[in-house]
């Protein structure tokens, strides 16, 4: 399996901070955004990454992650989306990277408590299709919601005014290849973009998108309080690791 990690856009929720760099490269607590979905991936035993930034400084990032050494990694990817055309239209980039393979996707915004391995294992005994992991929110309205009926998914809408559930679907994926091609059959949205959502529901039209619930904390880091939420949550499980030490 191949990783992806998300992280273009122009981060317009946290301008200022966004004006002359990427939310991905800014701090959470003691470090910058990007090394969260690396180290989430890595952790899942996941060494083929591809980056896709975009907006600006760019460059940034093979200034700060290189090759992945860091990260235990032999080499990293990168491409450049032009743009804001929305997470699936950053996706489509990877068409060719993917080259068949199915994929983890993680949005760059998106810092996990737990790792991932189990899930991984479990899309892994998936014969095909797309699996997503979702989380009990207090405020589903931000993100993409799934109805659930008995154990399906039967339709996830993105930001919805009235939810239908309490969760939010995080922005980590695992899809095989006709994730390609439901990315081509996506419409623009409301907001101009090629929504995630629109690809998980044309998996959920082929019967074949399946869910854990993740454990563990997680949260986006998008929007200022999310971004201060999650500084707090990562300084508090410092904390917790060198107490136990
Ligand atoms: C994106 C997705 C949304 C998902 C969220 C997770 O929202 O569109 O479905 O729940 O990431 O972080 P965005 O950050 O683009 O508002």
């Amino acid at each position: 399996m191949k990783g992806v990690i998300l992280a273009g856009g122009l981060g317009s929720r946290l301008r200022p901070l966004t004006k002359v760099t990427n939310k991905h490269l800014l701090p959470v607590y003691d470090r910058p955004m990007i090394y969260y979905p690396l180290e989430t991936l890595t952790r899942a035993g996941i060494e083929e990454i591809m980056i896709v930034t975009g907006g600006n400084s760019a460059g940034d990032f093979l200034r700060l992650l290189g090759n992945g050494q860091a990260f235990g990694l032999k080499h990293l990817n990168y491409t450049y989306q032009e743009g804001e055309g929305g997470i699936a239209d950053a996706l489509r980039l990877c068409e060719h990277f993917a080259d068949n393979n199915r994929l983890c996707v993680i949005l760059g915004d998106n810092i996990i408590q737990d790792d991932i391995l189990k899930y991984r294992e479990r899309y892994e005994a998936q014969e095909s299709g797309a699996r997503v992991l979702l989380k009990d929110v207090p405020d589903p309205e931000r993100f993409g919601v799934p109805e659930i009926l008995g154990n399906r998914i039967v339709r996830i809408e993105e930001k919805p005014l009235v939810p239908k559930s309490n969760y939010a679907v995080t922005g980590v994926y695992f899809y095989d290849s006709k994730v390609f091609d439901f990315i081509r059959q996506a419409k623009p949205s409301v907001r101009n973009e090629l929504e995630i959502t629109d690809v998980n529901n044309s998996y959920i039209a082929s019967g074949d998108l399946h869910f854990d619930i993740l454990e563990g904390w997680w949260t986006d880091a998008g929007q200022f309080e999310s971004l201060h939420h999650a500084a707090n949550l990562v300084a508090a499980q410092r904390q917790a690791q060198l107490a136990g030490m």
